[in-house]
């Protein structure tokens, strides 16, 4: 019998929770010998582990991606082609990009999380998403067998999705990301709310971007090493124009976001912050005081504790404005 492995250090809610085994992954060409290895075993592909809610312990190995190195790969008078192993940590990449003075992630400071789990959510902030710098990723494909590139357009990414969380869940491991970044002059996106007022200089540049978005979500997002929590735990539904005029009857002061499809994105967060769960408790699962999207371990919460939590407040949200809110959270 093997000796159980705690995960409480490696998901970011800080669950006790624990696996049968934890491979470290530090070389992608090892991946097929370890799941070849494992194949009779349940295995869980962990980055970060700050998108993920075990309700209960992993009977099964998770295999953890170690991979470390971020390189230029190709050059052109206006931009870079980099590519980045998938257990490099996201936010060391924006900084790297930005210390060579390479632009378009700048908006993507803070994002906790591994750079191999960016695409699966295609990850987003302050009006800016991954996909709008992702070029390629190279995969092992667990039906095939064999290591693939995969370029931006079999992607299919959308509003915190691709094809590595929906039509082919489990059948892809990221190994390594190809991002196409700019060289100067730099694009800059300050049109999401509030980030143009923070960036305050006449004429900025990534940095000061980057040092904006890092001070703006330092003021709202809790830090996960003081306080577990996993970012949004609920996606920002996407709903008709019938269904807001429903709602603005009551309530005509709801934010919207701005959307070309014809339909309308709400913020998840006001929608719970005026049923009143912000900073609601129970027992050590909770909502977070600044941020109503975001669930919070004040210290010995269970997986399954949060879980219940998070069902409450969709059923607050259903019976109150008709809108069905969906994680944006894996919860295992
Ligand atoms: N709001 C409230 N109550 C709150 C918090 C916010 O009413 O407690 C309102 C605000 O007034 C604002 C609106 O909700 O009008 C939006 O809030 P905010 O700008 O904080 O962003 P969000 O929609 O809650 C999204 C992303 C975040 C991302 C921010 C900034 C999703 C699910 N969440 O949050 O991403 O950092 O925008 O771009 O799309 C994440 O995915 O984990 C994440 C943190």
């Amino acid at each position: 019998m093997q000796e159980e492995i705690s995960l409480k250090p490696f998901n970011s809610f800080g669950l006790e929770i624990s696996a049968n085994e934890l491979i470290e992954v530090h070389r992608a060409e090892d991946l097929p010998e370890i799941l070849e290895q494992s194949k009779d075993t349940q295995t869980l592909i962990l980055g970060g582990g700050t998108n993920i809610l075990f309700t209960q312990n992993f009977a099964g190995k998770v295999l953890k991606m170690c991979t470390r190195g971020m390189e230029i790969v190709e050059e052109t008078v206006t931009s870079v082609l980099i590519e980045v192993q998938a257990g490099e940590i996201w936010h060391d990449l924006v900084m790297w990009s930005i210390q060579k003075d390479l632009g378009g992630l700048e908006n993507l400071a803070l994002i906790p999380g591994s750079v191999g789990a960016a695409p699966i959510q295609n990850i987003g902030a302050y009006g800016v998403e991954q996909a709008q710098c992702f070029h390629s990723c190279t995969v092992w494909d667990r039906k095939e067998h064999t290591f693939q590139n995969i370029s931006k357009q079999d992607c299919d990414f959308g509003y915190r999705n691709s094809i590595f969380k929906s039509t082919h869940k489990n059948r892809y491991i990221i190994c390594s990301v190809r991002y196409r970044l700019q060289k100067k002059p730099h694009q800059l996106e300050l049109s999401y709310g509030g980030l143009a007022k923070v960036v305050s200089q006449s004429s900025p540049t990534i940095r000061d971007v980057a040092q904006a978005v890092i001070q703006i979500r330092e003021s709202k997002l809790p830090n996960p090493e003081e306080l577990g929590n996993a970012g949004s735990f609920f996606k920002n539904p996407i709903i008709t124009e019938k269904e807001l005029g429903a709602i603005q009857k009551t309530y005509p002061e709801i934010p919207t976001y701005p959307n070309t499809t014809g339909k309308v994105k709400v913020p998840a967060a006001w929608l719970i912050d005026t049923l009143g769960w912000k900073g609601y408790r129970k027992g050590d699962a909770g909502v977070h005081k600044n941020q109503a999207l975001v669930l919070v371990n004040h210290g010995k919460a269970r997986g399954y504790e949060i879980q219940q939590l998070s069902e409450a407040i969709q059923k607050d949200v259903l019976d109150h404005f008709g809108i069905s809110l969906i994680p944006e959270v894996n919860i295992l």
